[in-house]
């Protein structure tokens, strides 16, 4: 009774910890492949290590490339590690290509599988995480989703009922284990007493140079301590269109190396506010009860845009613009405080989703 799951980026292995730790819990037998799709320390194994997770059983080392080179090269690996290992289940997790790869995959060899962060949709087929999530969507026979719009999401696509299970949010799981049990002060000593903190990664912004340029103009606007853990794709953008020495002369700016996700629960926690593009560091800044500038003009948590949460940066509207800044102002000055709403579920997701295994296996 084998079951697998499959993941190889950053917050895929987030979203793996509460899972495993429920499986090993139950004494489920689990094989984990990593795709290798994120490889450096700090954006992979740093993960495994602190946040308890089993070392992979394989690594298939893909690495970097065009979205048909991922895909494909993990297709070609993934399909012979499910033939080897033959597991009565996949899950698969979010919307990377290692979840696209992972979908066709398992889809063609027939092998029931579990979507883990099932039914999120903007509305916008030239995101590649949409064009991701859908076709995974569309391939699952079991799809656990983190809201209550998720599920609407996937009824109106006609996906029959019966695969749908509301079980609530896995990162939110993680994110109350983590911040029930880091040590923050330790973390937070490198850093001064009241920053914003800022993630950047998005294929949308970084793969244009006057995209770029509009993010940094916008970020010298905030006259404020901005810590900025940096993911590699950005950093090298940045040097390849020439922003380095302006990005240096922002003194405002504290570039760091990716961190690992106790530090990143702790900077969540203790900023004022945060810029982000991130899917994932959007929903949790609400988890941390601190707003969030959204950096894409997409339909990112429609239920935390509504209620003030999240603020969609549209770089094209001034109105957006300003919002913005006033947002950043207020909440500099301590006027951030908001109704949490309770829209990812009680924080068991993994129990739901485990409960979801057991019945496959049995
Ligand atoms: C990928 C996902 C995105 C997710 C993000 C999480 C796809 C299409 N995109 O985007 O949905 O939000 O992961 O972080 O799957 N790089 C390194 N070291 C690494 C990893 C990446 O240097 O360990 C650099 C390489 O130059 C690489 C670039 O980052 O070409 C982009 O990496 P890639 O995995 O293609 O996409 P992400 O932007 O990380
Ligand atoms: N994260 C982290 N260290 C960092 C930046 C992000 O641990 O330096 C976490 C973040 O808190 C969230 C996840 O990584 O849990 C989000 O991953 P990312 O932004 O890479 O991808 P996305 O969510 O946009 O797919």
């Amino acid at each position: 009774m084998k079951v697998m799951h499959v993941v190889g980026n950053r917050p895929q292995f987030i979203k793996l910890a509460p899972v495993s730790r429920e499986m090993r819990k139950r004494n489920i037998e689990e094989i984990i492949i990593h795709t290798g799709q994120h490889y450096d320390k700090n954006m992979s194994d740093i993960f495994f290590e602190e946040l308890g997770i089993p070392k992979p059983t394989r690594n298939l080392n893909v690495g970097s490339g065009s979205h048909a080179q991922t895909t494909a090269k993990a297709m070609i690996a993934l399909e012979e590690v499910m033939t080897e290992y033959n597991p009565q289940c996949v899950i698969i997790y979010g919307d990377t290509n290692s979840t696209l790869a992972a979908a066709l995959t398992a889809a063609k060899l027939c092998i029931p599988m579990i979507h883990v962060e099932a039914g999120i949709r903007t509305n916008n087929k030239k995101n590649p995480e949409e064009c991701n999530r859908i076709v995974a969507d569309h391939l699952s026979g079991y799809l656990c989703t983190p809201d209550r719009i998720s599920v609407d999401n996937l009824k109106q696509e006609g996906i029959d009922e019966k695969k749908i299970h509301f079980t609530g949010d896995v990162m939110f799981d993680e994110f109350l284990y983590c911040a029930s049990q880091e040590n923050a002060s330790e973390y937070l000593k490198k850093y001064p007493k009241d920053y914003i903190l800022m993630t950047w990664h998005r294929q949308e912004n970084t793969d244009s140079r006057e995209r770029m340029e509009k993010i940094i103009d916008f970020i010298e606007q905030v006259k404020y301590p901005i810590v900025l853990p940096l993911h590699p794709r950005t950093k090298k953008k940045i040097v390849e269109y020439g922003f380095e020495s302006r990005i240096q002369k922002n003194s405002n700016l504290i570039i760091t190396e990716p961190v690992g996700y106790l530090e990143m629960v702790s900077l969540l926690k203790n900023c004022k506010c945060i810029i982000t593009d991130s899917g994932g560091a959007s929903k949790e800044a609400s988890f941390a009860g601190k707003r969030c500038i959204f950096l894409l003009d997409l339909e990112v948590w429609p239920e935390l845009i509504e209620s003030g949460w999240i603020q969609i940066l549209n770089f094209k509207d001034a109105n957006s613009v300003k919002t913005s800044m006033e947002i950043i102002s207020a909440a500099l000055n301590s006027d951030n405080k908001k109704d949490k709403g309770d829209f990812f579920g009680d924080g068991n997701a993994a129990e739901k989703i485990v409960d979801i295994v057991e019945m496959i296996l049995n």
